[in-house]
């Protein structure tokens, strides 16, 4: 039996080393045009543990499309057309925190935004919005996979400031040494503008971050972007692990205020 995620769907959007989740299998392939655009690939219908969701990789099947370039309106515009209400970004990042190691998991709940020069945005015209992100990811999504990761006993860190900058080049140590010192703890390339972009579309947006290397000048030595690949590969079982638990309770009607987002962000 198959179901789908209540009246709204579940969308997972993947990032580097991440372009298929074994045992995920795909019901259909769906292009989407959107009036911002194509979006980075086709939808893939998938069907996983009993439930149908919608995956997106977000460089593109064959890693094309680099961070600066995604066309992340045209993502998000095209999971709000596809019915997507929630959407869990499972990403590869950098860690600030010495204490969180390379493999292990991150749910983030704060953002600082470094990039530069992205459309930020689905208001840039007459329409002014002010759409409120003081706390940019999902608590209710935040909350449920927590409580699932805790259940089953799986090591997940609850909680991260993640730092979004501009790329495709990788940080200098002192711009991570800044970074640590404001209170950052994973740096990647792609959480803005597509966390604000699902709050202004109402979609819940949670993130599941995979540290791949410690960032500049706290690792020793050169990074490289196998490392990334490697560390998101070996990572594979606990993600799909931690995504196999969350999607029943996300099956559930949601209670958060995502959905209401814009409802006080017009003057
Ligand atoms: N910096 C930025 N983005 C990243 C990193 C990093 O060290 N690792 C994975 N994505």
């Amino acid at each position: 039996m198959v179901f789908f995620n209540g009246d709204g769907m579940l969308g997972i959007i993947s990032g580097s080393g991440l372009y298929e989740i074994e045992g995920l299998s795909t019901i259909k392939s769906l292009e989407v045009d959107t009036q911002y655009g194509k979006p980075s690939g086709p939808f893939l219908e998938c069907e996983y543990c009993g439930r149908v969701l919608y995956f997106l990789p977000r460089h593109g099947g064959n890693h094309s499309i680099p961070p600066h370039k995604v066309n992340y309106r045209a993502n998000i515009q095209a999971m709000k057309n596809l019915g997507v209400e929630r959407v869990i970004s499972v990403s590869a990042v950098g860690g600030l925190n010495r204490d969180i190691c390379p493999g292990s998991i991150v749910i983030g709940d704060q953002i600082l935004d470094f990039t530069k020069g992205r459309t930020n945005t689905f208001f840039d015209g007459d329409d002014v919005v002010h759409v409120d992100f003081t706390y940019p990811y999902c608590e209710e999504m935040r909350m449920i996979i927590m409580d699932s990761a805790r259940e089953k006993g799986m090591n997940v860190v609850d909680g991260g400031t993640y730092v979004a900058v501009e790329g495709p080049r990788l940080e200098t140590a002192s711009e991570i040494a800044f970074y640590r010192s404001i209170g950052v703890d994973i740096v990647g390339m792609t959480a803005m503008p597509e966390a604000v972009l699902a709050r202004e579309a109402e979609i819940c947006y949670a993130g599941i971050y995979v540290v791949t290397n410690y960032a500049a000048g706290i690792k020793e030595g050169r990074l490289t972007t196998n490392e990334v690949v490697q560390t998101m590969a070996r990572s594979q079982d606990m993600v799909k692990q931690l995504l196999s638990e969350v999607l029943s309770p996300l099956d559930l009607e949601r209670t958060c205020m995502c959905g209401d987002a814009l409802k006080d962000a017009r003057l």
